[in-house]
């Protein structure tokens, strides 16, 4: 059983990328699950009913989010109607939408949860708390359980995939951009990965242009960031679970880009 997670796609260029390798690398990998982090998809900031759309119609199973949730507002209109399309479940207590989905397959059911760390990023409710809630509620279901966990600091990635070694199938972070070369299988059977990196334009900063990202350091001065235009790359991994345990059996990180065509 293989787990295909997609990292933060980033506006059009990260669309695009996706739509022109996930038809390849369905074929490649055959992945029983395929899970994508949208939360940047519209412009770099959100996520439309539209992408939400077209990324299930391409053959996704479930789309997590992050700390831009809610800045395309439309989202609040739709997110409640679509179980599949989650957000980080440690966000206040009533928030609109889930922090836990599950995608069923004849080999057996997947929940994924979405947290947020809160190292460098809005003071949430515990992450931690709100994993063991939820793990609980999942293992009820099911042995094959995936965290996205969108966060900034890399030890406070490595903190929850330490704290759940044993009890989930992976965590594996997002949000950073740049994926790290970590990936592991934690003693308990946990895979991980601190960041899975994004699918967006190789030669921004984040996949923003990077001569607004670059004037804002230099100057202090409020500065608009748009998604940066030119060549991108598509950033994910492939997990192998093992059927009767549910533990991480391997962690292949995929790269595409430029200096790493992607090869059948
Ligand atoms: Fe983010």
């Amino acid at each position: 059983m293989k787990l295909l997670f997609i990292g933060d796609i980033m506006g059009s260029p990260g669309r695009e990328i996706v739509k022109t390798y996930l038809p390849l690398l369905k074929r490649k990998y055959q992945p029983t699950y395929l899970v994508v982090n949208g939360e940047n998809a519209a412009h770099g900031r959100g996520i439309t009913e539209k992408i939400v759309k077209e990324l299930f119609e391409s053959g996704v199973h479930a789309i997590t989010l992050g700390n831009h949730t809610w800045d395309n507002k439309e989202i609040f209109d739709f997110i409640d109607d679509e179980p599949r399309l989650i957000r980080p479940a440690n966000f206040p207590q009533g928030s609109p939408g889930s922090g836990i989905t599950y995608i069923k397959q004849a080999e057996g059911e997947l929940a994924v949860i979405n947290l947020q760390g809160r190292t460098f990023l809005p003071p949430l409710d515990c992450p931690f708390q709100i994993a063991d809630k939820l793990v609980e509620q999942a293992r009820k279901r099911t042995k094959y359980i995936f965290v996205d966990f969108h966060a900034e600091a890399t030890s406070e990635k490595q903190a929850m995939a330490w704290y759940l070694d044993g009890r989930v199938s992976a965590v594996v972070g997002t949000h950073t951009h740049v994926q790290t070369a970590d990936e592991r299988i934690l003693p308990q059977g946990t895979g991980f990965l601190c960041d899975v990196g994004m699918c967006g334009p190789m030669n921004g900063i984040l996949g923003m242009d990077r001569e607004a990202v670059i004037k804002k350091f230099r100057t202090q001065l409020p500065v608009r960031f748009e998604v940066a235009d030119g060549p991108a790359q598509l950033n994910a991994v492939l997990i192998t679970l093992d059927k009767a345990s549910g533990h991480a059996r391997k962690l292949e990180r995929i790269r595409i880009d430029a200096d790493h065509p992607f090869m059948e």
